[in-house]
């Protein structure tokens, strides 16, 4: 009696937790593999309907004809189906040695339906090992908790828990109106301040926008899980209310969350979580401070930040700024010092530098002395020092005895290793009390394994063979599924828009004449809106930032006339006629628009009543195959031309395409890799 007592206890409290009680949360238990031969052993759990990871798997590899082997009904025999390996193929098993394997079952077949997995030699009828699965088990899946119950500004749907990092608040609205109102969570009875914010949906940590029946995915931060709260709550930090709140209910069947742990933690005593995927620390010393930037980005992306332009908010125009990545080539971090003098790739503007600048391009002195940088698993890490107070008008003092406002931003290196425009950025405004006394850390641990990258929208393509005139005026170059989304690299802030299209592709045949109605902007003195056309056999353009040697190395093919002697000028700009985002529109969001069409009906359009510059363009022999419509002053805001003798309809289709989008394969990758190890955190 005693004895049966404990069992049932034992398997009562497994049950709950669904999980031996000091790893990672890996799913739902279903056993110990029964061992018999070759070695074999490890527990088994379920992460979903379909899905089984194997946690510590032993086995020798000698059998002959052995594989994953599960049934239906009865002991392992004969009668069952191969569960296909790791890697989702039938071969003979190979050696395992404290691994773990997560296998999906075949088409139509379910954990709950099986009754026993087994380690099984076909040739010899022969069970190494097994486990069964217990009668009426139910495996992991997403569970629903609930609308968020609270005040009639804000409401939701149902919340659902999709794994056990996951929460989804389907048809969430809320009006925005709260200064200090944040997704937020912790442990207790009920929401109370003791809590933590929950990463907004973009992975910001701002207060909450206006949400008007969206649904809202959350991941909780750093690794944390559903079994770690009891609430989250739509909260007022200022007034230390909470507008609206669901309960999250113990030991949720849910499955594991497809995250690990990031090692990255910093050594020094200040942190400062700008973004789900930024974090910046630092330590004052004496008249130095030393900085250390961590975030995930991609390879060719930087990391900016600095001191505001203002001494009241956080502002970009002025600010002077770090701008800090990995380069490969070098193995090094860089940290270079740069002068935001408009929000716009570093051009001349009638002789004078301005926009996103390096210092020492303005004559100043690169102030910022790099320590060490590295790249580890998605993560990119680099720490300077530079003096608080700088001996150089270029550079902006670090204010340590009041709140020192910063910014911050993530985006794309462009061809030319110069940043491109951000894909993150401050919002509201950041103030950091460098020398706060005890430090201020409000910093998270990275996860590995979940970011998902929107399909791009698809390139239009102007082939008609009618069309011979073409129309060019300009719009946002928009986010990730738009110019940045086709995988050349850093993407400008604005691109042109052909007959209504984004940077679409243009096909031209040799012998006949074009003309290309321009309306890029005449004001020349404008850092941001004077682009003027030009037709390159390189992809780039942004001429205008150039020495007079790379002016002239580019084949223009037309838009520029070439004086005597100097700097080759441009010839087609035209009247401005610009789409740009409705007032108080939230660029950060441009991602949610699925389709181009859809995006392109939020524009609101400002042009000039004016006749527009026209551009003939004449492909003749010379002309190489591909060319490119760019602007004379930003890079990377254009399309290409397919120059051709007989016009055809799938010549953008070919495999060369330089436009190929890989990084959702990666990242699938990535995730399927993260979700194989080691999950995150569970204490
Ligand atoms: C650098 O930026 C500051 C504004 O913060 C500006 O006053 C200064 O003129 C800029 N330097 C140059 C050389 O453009
Ligand atoms: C980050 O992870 C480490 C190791 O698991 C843990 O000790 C630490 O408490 C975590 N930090 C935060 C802020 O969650
Ligand atoms: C984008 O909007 C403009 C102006 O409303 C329109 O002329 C154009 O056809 C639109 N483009 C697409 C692809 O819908
Ligand atoms: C072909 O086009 C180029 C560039 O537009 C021009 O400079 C050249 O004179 C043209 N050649 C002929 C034979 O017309």
């Amino acid at each position: 009696m005693y004895i049966k007592w404990f069992v049932l206890l034992a398997v009562v409290a497994r049950d709950c937790s669904s999980q031996d009680e000091d790893g990672p949360y890996r799913g739902k238990y279903i056993g110990k593999l029964n061992s018999y031969h070759h070695q074999v052993s490890g527990d088994v759990y379920a992460i979903d309907e379909w899905t089984l990871i194997l946690v510590n798997f032993n086995y020798d590899g000698t059998g002959d004809d052995t594989f994953f082997w599960a049934g239906d009904a009865g002991r392992p025999g004969p009668q069952g189906f191969i569960v296909p390996d790791e890697h989702g193929k039938t071969n003979i098993l190979e050696r395992y040695y404290n691994q773990d394997v997560r296998l999906t079952l075949p088409e139509g077949k379910r954990i709950s339906r099986i009754k026993w997995l087994a380690i099984y030699d076909i040739g010899s009828q022969n069970a190494f090992g097994d486990v069964y699965v217990p009668d009426e088990f139910e495996a992991p899946a997403p569970r629903t908790i609930g609308p968020l119950v609270g005040e009639r500004a804000v409401s939701s749907e149902t919340v659902q828990v999709a794994d056990a990092s996951t929460i989804i608040i389907p048809e969430f609205k809320y009006d925005g109106s709260g200064e200090e109102v944040y997704f937020w969570t912790g442990v207790g009875p009920q929401p109370s301040s003791r809590g933590i914010k929950i990463p907004d949906d973009y992975g910001y940590l701002e207060p909450l926008r206006a949400y008007k029946g969206e649904d809202v995915r959350l991941t909780l931060p750093g690794g944390r899980t559903v079994f770690d709260i009891k609430w989250i709550s739509v909260y007022d930090v200022g007034t230390q209310r909470s507008l609206a709140a669901v309960l999250v209910p113990d030991a949720l069947n849910v499955p594991p969350a497809p995250l690990a742990l990031h090692p990255y933690r910093t050594n020094l005593p200040h942190c400062k979580q700008l973004h789900r995927d930024y974090q910046v620390s630092w330590e004052k010393f004496g008249n130095q401070i030393t900085i250390e930037l961590a975030a995930k980005i991609d390879a060719n992306e930087y990391m900016g930040f600095g001191i505001s332009g203002s001494d009241s908010k956080s502002q970009m125009l002025g600010a002077d700024v770090a701008i800090a990545h990995y380069d490969p080539k070098m193995q090094r971090g860089l940290a270079t010092d740069y002068n935001i003098t408009a929000i716009a790739p570093c051009v001349q503007v009638l002789g004078q530098w301005r926009g996103v600048c390096r210092d020492d391009l303005l004559g100043g002195l690169d102030s910022n002395q790099v320590f060490s940088g590295e790249v580890q698993d998605g993560l990119t890490r680099i720490s300077y020092r530079r003096v608080l107070k700088p001996f150089e008008e270029l550079d902006r003092e670090w204010l340590v005895d009041k709140p020192a406002y910063i910014v911050w931003s993530i985006g794309s290196l462009d061809h030319a290793g110069e940043p491109a425009f951000h894909r993150l950025h401050h919002v509201r405004d950041v103030a950091l009390n460098l020398d706060q006394n005890p430090p201020v850390n409000d910093c998270f641990n990275f996860t590995v394994g979940s970011s998902t990258a929107p399909t791009p929208w698809e390139v239009a393509e102007l082939f008609d063979p009618s069309l011979r005139v073409f129309t060019f005026r300009l719009g946002p170059a928009g986010g990730a599924r738009g110019v940045a989304g086709r995988g050349k690299g850093g993407a400008p802030a604005l691109a042109w828009y052909v007959n209504g299209q984004l940077a679409p592709d243009l096909q031209l045949r040799r012998g006949l004449k074009y003309s290309f109605k321009v309306y890029g902007g005449n004001n020349p003195h404008s850092a941001t809106e004077y682009h003027p056309l030009i037709v390159t056999a390189s992809a780039h353009g942004g001429l205008e930032r150039l020495s007079d040697a790379e002016q002239r190395a580019v084949r223009v093919l037309a838009g520029v006339h070439y004086p005597r002697r100097g700097r080759i000028a441009p010839t087609a700009a035209g009247p401005l006629c610009i789409g740009r985002h409705p007032a108080g529109a939230d660029r950060r969001r441009d991602d949610d628009y699925a389709t181009f069409r859809a995006f392109n009906r939020t524009l609101q359009w400002d042009c000039a009543n004016a006749a527009p510059a026209e551009l003939l363009v004449a492909p003749n022999s010379s002309w190489p195959d591909i060319v490119y419509y760019n602007s004379f002053t930003h890079s990377g805001m254009g399309g290409r031309i397919f120059v051709v003798d007989r016009h055809r309809r799938n010549i953008a289709k070919r495999p060369a395409s330089s436009t190929t989008y890989t990084a959702p394969l990666a990242i699938s990758i990535l995730a399927t890799l993260a979700a194989m190890a080691a999950v995150a955190l569970r204490r």
